[in-house]
């Protein structure tokens, strides 16, 4: 993982703004979910701008030309057109005219999934250097009216520079392990989009039923992705957690035995913003030379679906 990108759009919303239109409270919201506030996406941007954003700085980070990358993975479930891909708007956006790009859509996972392909591009030879980006405008899919969800999600974009390494070193993408349970599709999904215009559009949530999966499938998670790498909880630098609710990150961490100052948290800034939130916190802990080369990262994730995943790296 060789550069870190993020982009966040200038409006921020409080608890407070919200509690002025809604029956909710600036107490309520900190306490079930640690958020504060969240950036919302201005009239001019989208999926496609915040995630060319998001690699562009990732490109930068780096010092590697747009031209040198291979392929574009955007991990979204909020995509401005069914098609093209979101990740081939970037790829032009970027004056990129080779190489490949398409779309994961596994809602607040994507990045893990958009993260264990690049990976598997990267072994199996097919390309040297991916942009693993998500990317994220919920607030065009929240019912404003509906205070169980719309107080959760934020907007925004991440991204990160993989390159294929020579030899068996100790860096980089060390296992990756993916997850879903179709059964439990119902407990978090969007309402409709192209194929059913008949439906509202909004995403809808059962959240204590959401909440119970979170806490004992990502437990296991990162049980799976240490074991798979004959690690231990004691290994692990930073956990950087998708950010869903901070009830959810500190019960992962206490299973870690992890001190709240090896997890990287932003859900109290950006709070939920889906496929784009591991990404986003990567960027903000490398950039502040919290988490430094050498560094075992444990990133896990669980979203609608469900679906659900970890991934382990060396930086
Ligand atoms: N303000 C005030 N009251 C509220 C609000 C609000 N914003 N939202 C709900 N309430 C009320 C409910 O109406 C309910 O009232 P009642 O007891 O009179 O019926 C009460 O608060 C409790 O509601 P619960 O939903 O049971 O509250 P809970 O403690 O479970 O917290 C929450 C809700 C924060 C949503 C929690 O369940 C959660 O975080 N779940 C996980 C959600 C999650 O992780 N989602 C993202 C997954 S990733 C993805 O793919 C999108």
């Amino acid at each position: 993982m060789v550069g870190f990108g993020g982009y966040l759009p200038n409006r921020i919303v409080t608890n407070d703004e919200l509690a002025a239109r809604l029956d909710t409270s600036d107490d309520w919201i900190r306490a079930r979910t640690g958020i504060t506030q969240r950036h919302i996406a201005g009239p001019n941007d989208n999926a496609v701008s915040m995630a060319t954003a998001a690699a562009s700085r990732a490109l930068d980070y780096a010092g590697v030309p747009a031209a040198a990358v291979d392929a574009i993975i955007v991990a979204t479930s909020t995509p401005d057109q069914a098609f093209p891909a979101t990740a081939v708007r970037v790829q032009a956006e970027l004056g990129l005219r080779g190489g490949f790009g398409f779309d994961i859509a596994a809602a607040c996972s994507g990045f893990v999934y958009a993260l264990s392909t690049a990976d598997a591009l990267i072994r199996s030879g097919q390309a040297g250097r991916v942009l693993v980006i998500g990317s994220e405008v919920y607030s065009r899919i929240l019912d404003w009216s509906d205070r169980g969800t719309c107080v959760l999600f934020g907007d925004g974009a991440g991204a990160v520079l993989l390159t294929a390494a020579e030899g068996e070193g100790p860096e980089g993408i060390l296992s990756t392990h993916l997850h879903s349970d179709g059964s439990t599709g119902d407990l978090l999904y969007v309402d409709g989009a192209i194929g059913l215009r008949e439906s509202s559009g909004f995403l809808r949530m059962r959240g204590r039923d959401v909440f119970r999966h979170a806490v004992a499938k990502l437990s296991a998670s990162v049980d799976e992705v240490l074991a798979a790498n004959g690690l231990t909880y004691a290994d692990v630098s930073w956990l950087v957690p998708h950010q869903a609710n901070l009830r959810i990150i500190e019960g992962v961490a206490r299973k870690l035995e992890l001190p709240q100052e090896r997890v990287v948290i932003t859900v109290d800034r950006h709070a939920n913003t889906s496929a784009a939130s591991i990404p986003l916190a990567m960027n903000e802990a490398v950039r502040d030379g919290r988490i430094r080369k050498g560094d075992l990262v444990l990133m896990e994730a669980l979203g609608g679906g469900l679906t659900w995943g970890s991934a382990l790296a060396r930086l």
